[in-house]
């Protein structure tokens, strides 16, 4: 997670967004530059009118990621900074159970989400009447809950995790059995990598499932020096192809840390754009399964978001209560 640099060069309007255009020039055409200007600008100045802070996820677009974010990152990293942040408003660029994350973690601020149709495959999987069952079922096995998840599916989980800290978050409980829910396949990629038993729910990320290790062997055999790095909620075939298995984060700082020649991230397409900006030198292979959710979230919405205050999050506050403290025991289990 990074604050981004707008801030820094926030003082002229012109030379906002011509330093944004030549920092993207390689992600998005001169074209399309006279559309996105005059709502980077508006965005700004919103922004600071409104005492609103803009977060962003690192699948959103380059032009919101690089042109109007003020912090971009994983789904732990925008979940600390909206734990601690002083803005009267948080503007949640990514998919509805982020925003709702946010609003559980810091409930006096007004939470928004530009388009309400950003869901996610994940957290429709599971209701919190299947977690109910589940516990019924197995009395006394702690519930860990990804955080691609409703609010009333929180409220029934004990702990809270990302794919950052799933690991950590199910080793820390000291039993010998978890229930993780509702990725599958990160919950498998969880037991290959601990003693721990680890009981499964059928839930898939819609974007990750669709790529196979056939693909990755293809691009392995044509460029041979190419390293790879997968997202965990990818099936475990396409893990096993993979040099290195870690959130959206823990990926830019392999990148950062290893500085391959070529890169293929097995992940969101808008990913490998951002970070492709960061690192020039690097060449991106860009594999591209799109997320219709993150996808909702364009320059538009989020401008008629701060204009009209729209759509708040509401989270009933017995839910938001029994949320909280799954997630922020998460968030407590990450500092140690
Ligand atoms: P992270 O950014 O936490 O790795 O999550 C990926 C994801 O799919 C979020 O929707
Ligand atoms: Fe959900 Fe997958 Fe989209 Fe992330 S990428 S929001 S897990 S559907």
């Amino acid at each position: 997670m990074k604050r981004t640099e707008n801030f820094q060069f926030a003082k002229d309007k012109a030379d906002v967004t011509e330093a944004i255009r030549t920092r993207l020039q390689n992600v998005i055409p001169d074209i399309e530059w006279p559309i996105h200007a005059p709502l980077i600008d508006a965005i700004h100045k919103l922004k600071s009118e409104k005492n609103a802070i803009l977060l962003a996820h690192n699948y959103q677009t380059p032009e919101i990621f690089h042109g109007v974010a003020d912090y971009t990152g994983d789904s732990l990293g925008l979940a600390q900074i909206a734990r601690k942040t002083d803005a009267e408003v948080i503007v949640m660029c990514g998919v509805e159970f982020m925003a709702e994350t946010a609003k559980i973690l810091n409930p006096e601020k007004k939470v928004l989400i530009p388009d309400q149709r950003a869901g996610c495959s994940l957290a429709e999987s599971i209701s919190g009447q299947d977690v109910r069952n589940l516990k019924k079922r197995y009395p006394n096995v702690p519930v860990v809950t990804y955080v691609n998840t409703s609010a009333e599916v929180k409220a029934e989980s004990d702990v809270c995790c990302t794919s950052a800290n799933a690991i950590e978050i199910v080793e820390a409980l000291n039993s010998d059995r978890v229930i993780f829910l509702p990725d599958n396949y990160l919950g498998k990629y969880v037991a290959d990598n601990t003693d721990v038993e680890v009981i499964l729910w059928e839930g898939t990320c819609e974007v990750h499932e669709k790529f196979s290790a056939k693909e990755l062997q293809d691009y392995r055999s044509s460029i041979p020096e190419l390293k790879i790095i997968a997202h965990p909620e990818c099936p475990p075939e396409v893990l096993a192809e993979a040099d290195f298995v870690g959130s959206t984060a823990g990926m830019i700082k392999y990148v950062d840390h290893e500085r391959p020649s070529s890169v293929a991230m097995i992940t969101e397409c808008s990913m490998s754009d951002n970070v492709a900006v960061e690192f020039p030198s690097i060449q991106f292979i860009r594999p591209c399964n799109l997320c219709p959710h993150m996808k909702q979230i364009t320059l538009p919405k989020i401008l008629a978001s701060l204009q009209e205050l729209k759509f708040e999050i509401q989270v009933d506050s017995l839910t938001a209560d029994r949320a909280f403290t799954a997630v922020n025991r998460m968030l407590d289990f990450s500092k140690k």
